[in-house]
């Protein structure tokens, strides 16, 4: 992939850890040696880091691919590992979080306090008859009683499914079919944007079509009016809160399954992504001590994603919470009441680690370097970004602006699929490129390799595998072994293939580069959208860019851009010649984009992606595809109506 632009992108800056934070870093360089010279034995001393109620009589049972069981023979219990343990070493009045609700009213809670809810619902659930292996749907706001809802099921053996709470009627209800879930856990509603955002409606519309749901269990948040079906409907004050503190946890087999999340793949039918016990916690825990250099005694880690999305499981509450972490927890956007509601947080909780996504760090660029500059955002020393490839003047930015040219930034890669942190810097470690991703975490075997399936050597791209199994992958795809197969260890014989394209550069580092899907061919060349997207965001004047591959009579396929300027900047015809220019300069003439269209708005999913099918669509003049994941469905209309410039030129 990319040949031709391989050796183009050349990116010479370099950032070592600052020194003190490499003395007294968690994981330092050795680990990678030790780690490939045994791997299992690696991961059997991270899973040392849990505790078990029983312990493993083998690290791993790789005898039927690509179904995989870590720990085999282990036993533990997940709620245990995040709650009991640290009240049992009287770490009880440590904060696990600080919870702020958009509308500004906030919430202490300590770990004992968190224990003592976990229980409550871990006995209201039993009483309503939840027993170890059923499945419970969690539709929720970003409100404290969302994790309580997780752990409590993880404490009784019962597999969560959380939908994010964006998610429409119909999407909830296929999903709920999908697990055949015997419960709904629900809020009225939540705060979003500054008003109140109903969920209930949402729940009564699925449920209605969904005859294996026994209970609605509802938390109240918003106070709105909720209509009620008595004898399933159940209001979470009189259910939870009036159950015995009191619960022994149980331990679950180490591939007892812990929880299904959903991920939208090409085709319509969303896949349930299986994550299991102790090989998950094991990662997740591991990885957040490694990477985010957690030292649970003085950071305040923050973690901006949803809970509904892998992210938030992983590092709001099962990573975090194993490591006895202090975390802030925030319901709303970073926009209410105002655009430095995120730098305020920054300051108030004196937030140490901060973890976000590419599409937000564009939008703060765009949104103005002045915002963040009247915050006091000192107290942070570690900076994290995840979901995309991170453009290099994106990683510029949040290193000036919110890092303060002093914080190490951890590109970090994974997916649902892999459940944690796959590759990622090493923050005392790893001298830093803006835009890469760098290594393969110590136990991790990524590697990329050409069509044929042969690893690529240095300065060569393709794509991304992953060669040996890991503790928090994947086990199936929910009740569809073969789709699990085929998605996922069929490209490629006996390799996981994520998906993605990526780059290894002169020094071995790896450079990821988005879906394969997302790959364009232009005259015969690959080109990825990432490279042709983060050349136009290193021009001043750009805030952000989607690149699309359209249909072209002579080249096979045509670049078409769709970007966003910077706050103040002018658009014309003159802007738009300089900006194909300037691409053309930085990646080679063959990456000139055949068009730039200049926009107020780019179409998103819920999670931040570009939805580069419908930006195709407006590309080819098709009409719009479905539009039902976007985040915000009237950005088409605005694309469409908006269109400030769009030059089409041939040269
Ligand atoms: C896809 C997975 C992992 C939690 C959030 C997304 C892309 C993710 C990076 C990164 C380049 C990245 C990949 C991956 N991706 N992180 N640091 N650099 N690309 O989870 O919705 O399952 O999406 O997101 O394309 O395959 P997801």
């Amino acid at each position: 992939m990319s040949e031709t632009l391989a050796n183009l992108l050349h990116e010479t800056r370099q950032f070592p850890p600052p020194g003190a934070l490499a003395d007294q870093a968690n994981v330092t360089a050795n680990v990678y040696g030790a780690a490939s010279a045994d791997r299992l034995g690696f991961w059997e001393r991270q899973a040392n880091r849990l505790h078990w109620h029983k312990r493993w009589d083998e690290v791993l049972d790789w005898s039927n691919p690509p179904f995989a069981k870590w720990f085999v023979g282990g036993q533990l219990n997940v709620a245990y590992n995040c709650l009991d343990r640290h009240v049992e070493a009287g770490r009880g009045d440590k904060i696990a979080y600080h919870w702020e609700g958009e509308p500004g009213d906030t919430r202490t809670i300590t770990y004992a306090d968190l224990h003592r809810e976990v229980c409550r619902a871990a006995n209201a659930l039993t009483d309503l008859g939840i027993t170890a292996g059923e499945r419970v749907a969690i539709y929720m706001p970003m409100i404290p009683e969302l994790p309580v809802a997780m752990l409590a099921c993880a404490r009784i053996g019962a597999t969560h499914s959380v939908v994010f709470g964006g998610f429409s009627a119909d999407a909830l209800k296929g999903r709920i079919q999908d697990q055949d879930a015997t419960l709904v856990i629900t809020a009225d509603g939540g705060f979003r944007r500054g008003a109140p955002s109903a969920l209930k409606p949402t729940v009564d519309e699925a449920v209605a079509q969904c005859p294996t749901v026994r209970n609605v269990l509802v938390v109240r948040r918003t106070g709105q009016d909720v209509a009620w079906q008595d004898g399933r409907d159940l209001w979470w004050h009189d259910t939870v809160d009036p159950a015995s503190a009191e619960h022994t946890a149980q331990p679950f087999d180490s591939e007892h399954p812990l929880y299904i999340l959903y991920t939208s793949g090409t085709t319509a039918k969303p896949k349930g992504i299986l994550h299991t016990t102790g090989g998950y916690l094991t990662q997740v825990a591991w990885t957040h001590h490694a990477v985010f250099d957690l030292k649970p005694d003085t950071d305040i880690f923050w973690c901006t994603a949803d809970i509904g999305w892998v992210t938030g499981h992983s590092y709001i509450v099962y990573g975090p919470l194993a490591n006895g972490a202090t975390q802030v927890m925030y319901e709303g956007t970073p926009d209410t009441p105002h655009r430095g509601r995120f730098w305020e947080l920054v300051e108030k909780y004196r937030i140490t680690i901060l973890y976000t996504a590419p599409t937000a760090i564009r939008t703060f660029a765009k949104w103005g370097d002045d915002i963040p500059a009247q915050f006091d955002l000192s107290s942070l020393r570690l900076l994290g970004s995840v979901g995309e490839p991170i453009n290099p003047e994106a990683w510029m930015w949040y290193r000036e602006h919110i890092g303060g040219d002093r914080c190490p930034i951890v590109d970090t890669w994974w997916q649902t699929e892999t459940g944690a942190i796959m590759i990622s810097p090493l923050p005392g470690v790893t001298i830093c490129k803006p835009g890469s991703a760098m290594r393969p975490l110590p136990g991790i075997t990524a590697d990329i390799v050409d069509d044929t399936g042969t690893s690529v050597p240095n300065g060569g791209g393709g794509y991304l595998v992953i060669r040996d199994p890991w503790p928090a992958m994947l086990r199936t795809i929910w009740g569809d072994d073969q789709r699990y197969v085929d998605t996922y260890w069929s490209r490629f014989d006996g390799l996981y293939f994520p998906g993605d394209g990526a780059k290894r550069d002169a020094d071995g580092d790896l450079w990821l580069l988005g879906r394969v899907d997302d790959v364009m061919l232009v005259s015969g060349h690959n080109i990825s959208t990432t490279e042709v997207e983060s050349a136009l965001v290193s021009h001043p004047k750009v805030a952000e860019s989607a690149v699309v591959g359209a249909t072209d009579p002579t080249t096979g396929q045509a670049i078409v851009a769709f970007v966003i300027l910077r706050g103040a900047a002018e658009g014309d015809e003159a802007l738009v010649q300089e900006l194909r220019d300037h691409v053309a300069k930085t990646l080679g003439p063959i990456a000139k984009p055949r068009q730039i269209m200049l926009v107020p708005e780019l179409p998103k999913t819920r999670s931040g992606k570009i939805m580069r099918r419908l930006l195709r669509d407006v590309a080819e003049n098709r009409s719009m595809g479905d539009v039902t994941t976007l985040q915000d469905s009237s950005v088409m209309d605005l694309i469409s109506a908006g269109l400030k410039v769009g030059a089409s030129t041939e040269d």
